[in-house]
């Protein structure tokens, strides 16, 4: 990574943060989802942010197979790359909790270290959740076809075959996709969003 430069220095917004959120009528966060690829990340974020349009609550996904079109469309699979995917995103989803939002990022995102980084950017608006679904769940269900390539040799580095999945050890949010359905695991994270006072219980 780059040094910043010496010349250059940080501005501060004219509308703060705090003033976005009473405008809002919600506080922002972050739910950092994590998990194998097909355990569902992408799936239970966007029922949550469904759950959470309805409920008035301005929500955005940043989806990891989205994301590596476009922003990070330089990026491969090698674990430096992958550290630079998650530096990006997390530095990009603390912009947009800055804006006001509550943001979702569905991303594999591997390394504990990686995740412990964004924690620490966010402090108290960081909210893991992991979608704990078993490799050989999502080996059954495969759904771009990719475990069986990597499982054939045709991809390198794939997680859970040949590179590795961290797991965490004490996530806010812990979602057993293959006990509950898609709809139970989003309830458990709009729960979790009221419980924290994220969303007032008015708004339900
Ligand atoms: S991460 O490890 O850097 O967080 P990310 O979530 O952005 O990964 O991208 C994962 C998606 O890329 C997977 O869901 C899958 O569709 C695709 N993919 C392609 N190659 C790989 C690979 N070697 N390992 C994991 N996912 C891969």
């Amino acid at each position: 990574m780059q040094q910043v430069s010496q010349d250059v220095t940080w501005h501060q917004a004219s509308v703060s943060s705090e003033q976005r959120q009473q405008l809002n009528g919600h506080r922002s966060v972050l739910l950092w989802y994590t998990g194998l690829s097909g355990s569902g990340k992408s799936t239970i974020a966007n029922a949550v942010d469904v759950k959470l349009h309805q409920l008035g609550v301005h929500g955005y996904v940043l989806d990891g197979d989205n994301v590596r079109h476009g922003l990070n469309g330089d990026l491969g699979f090698n674990d430096q790359d992958r550290v630079e995917n998650i530096r990006r995103i997390s530095e990009v989803a603390n912009l947009m909790v800055d804006a006001g939002l509550v943001v979702s990022t569905a991303f594999i995102s591997p390394f504990i270290q990686d995740r412990a980084q964004a924690r620490q950017l966010l402090g108290e608006r960081f909210i893991e959740v992991f979608v704990d679904t078993p490799l050989s769940v999502c080996e059954q269900r495969d759904p771009k076809g990719l475990y069986q390539k990597a499982r054939a040799g045709e991809i390198k580095h794939f997680t859970g075959i040949d590179s590795a999945y961290e797991a965490p050890v004490t996530p806010e949010v812990h979602l057993k996709t293959d006990l509950f359905c898609i709809e139970q695991c989003a309830q458990q994270v709009v729960d979790v969003l009221v419980a924290k006072q994220v969303i007032s219980q008015s708004s339900l």
